[in-house]
């Protein structure tokens, strides 16, 4: 880790795909930074209706003060809808009708779904470009921008089509975050909450004192508050990348609370009821009650893991947001059909106490079934 004045830069360590991150709160530098890693001072910006009418036109007077050209723009659809095959076709297409060459680099501006769309085009395009990340909800500057995985969504779920493409650099500006909706934020928050819970005791500490004024606490104490947890955030997940880039093993950590989670939004149809952190925070939720039903971690680690996300807003029982009268055996089934089977067997992420995760297949099926009906009941 280095400091300057203005940003904090992270290194993650890939060999000869290893790349920075940069944090700061007004990233004013953020054209020479990109301008680095140009070998034509040209590049094309893919972003989203409301981070267009939101943020772009700084980004943009940033990268044309360094001398860059923006050789397109292109503006997405927002939601999780825009995660698909016909986009990135069209994408890649608009692009290449550009003029877009092996050595250009691509720039994602946006939340997790400009940035999986992006990096799956740059995957693809050319048979692989380079892109550069600049994550603009909590979430994807916290997780979905770092580490390499890119992908789009099809009827057989989401992220089943994708590639294992690292970006060059990823350029965070916590300032963005001002336009972003509180429900976003809070969202976000909760895979921040799941570093503290599955690598991090001293970090989640941190997080029940300071979580409610990175969320919205005045104005200073707010800035300082995200930057420091940005940085904590992208320093565990790049530990946990670099040693294990393609989820052959501790990677699967990062799935805490997303099994569960997961299922939960399937049965949303991954719309707006329910969005990805808040499925993460009940997930979350559920899966520490189950570490302490089956007797791994301590109940009061359980309690007061879900005792913090509730006091962020944050949804920790499946009956909280999202969809009604739910059918246990639907939800295993989902479980089941989840990425992480194994030889038909479901993995899951438990706890042992705050701080401390494991990777289990163990688990009996009646077991989990006999959970999700108490749960759902
Ligand atoms: N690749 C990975 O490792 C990884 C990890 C986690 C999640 N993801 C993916 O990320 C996606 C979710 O990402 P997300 O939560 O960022 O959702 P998102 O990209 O849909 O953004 C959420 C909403 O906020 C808006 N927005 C973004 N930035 C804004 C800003 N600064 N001001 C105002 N509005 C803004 C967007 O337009 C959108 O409406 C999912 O598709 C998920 O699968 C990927
Ligand atoms: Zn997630």
């Amino acid at each position: 880790m280095s400091k300057s004045a203005e940003f904090t830069k992270l290194h993650v360590a890939l060999g000869e795909r290893s790349y920075d991150i940069v944090i700061g709160a007004g990233l004013d530098s953020a054209g020479l930074l990109i301008a680095q890693h140009l070998k034509r001072k040209r590049t094309f910006i893919i972003t989203d209706k409301n981070v267009a009418e939101t943020q772009l036109e700084t980004f943009v007077k940033r990268f044309e003060n360094a001398g860059i050209e923006i050789a397109q723009k292109v503006v997405l659809s927002p939601g999780e809808e825009t995660k698909n095959f016909t986009v990135v076709s069209a994408l890649v297409e608009t692009l290449l009708h550009q003029g877009l060459e092996r050595s250009d680099v691509i720039i994602a501006l946006g939340g997790g779904v400009v940035g999986d769309i992006t990096g799956f085009a740059a995957a693809i395009a050319l048979r692989g470009i380079a892109f550069i990340q600049i994550p603009t909800t909590l979430l994807a500057q916290v997780d979905s921008s770092v580490g390499g995985k890119t992908g789009i969504d099809t009827p057989y779920g989401k992220n089943t089509i994708g590639a294992f493409h690292q970006p060059q650099l990823v350029l965070i500006d916590t300032n963005v975050l001002d336009t972003l909706p509180l429900r976003e934020l809070q969202a976000g928050y909760a895979e921040i909450v799941k570093y503290g819970a599955i690598k991090d005791a001293k970090f989640f500490a941190w997080l029940e004192a300071n979580g409610k004024q990175l969320l919205s606490g005045l104005e200073g104490e707010k800035h300082e508050f995200r930057i420091e947890a940005v940085i904590r955030s992208c320093q565990i997940k790049a530990d946990v990348v670099v040693a294990d880039e393609r989820e052959e093993g501790e990677r699967a950590l990062l799935n805490f609370g997303h099994t569960f989670g997961h299922a939960l939004e399937s049965e949303t149809g991954f719309s707006n009821a329910l969005i990805h952190g808040e499925g993460v925070s009940i997930g979350m939720a559920m899966a520490a009650r189950f570490s302490a039903e089956l007797g791994f971690a301590p109940k009061a680690d359980a309690e007061r893991l879900i005792a913090h996300l509730k006091a962020c807003g944050l949804p920790v029982h499946p009956s909280d947001k999202g969809p009604k009268a739910l059918d246990p055996v639907r939800i295993l089934a989902h479980m089941k059909h989840d990425k992480k089977v194994k030889d038909g067997r479901i993995t899951l992420i438990l706890l042992r106490g705050i701080g401390s995760a494991f990777i289990t297949r163990e688990v009996e099926e009646d077991r989990l079934l006999a959970f999700l009906r108490n749960e759902l009941k």
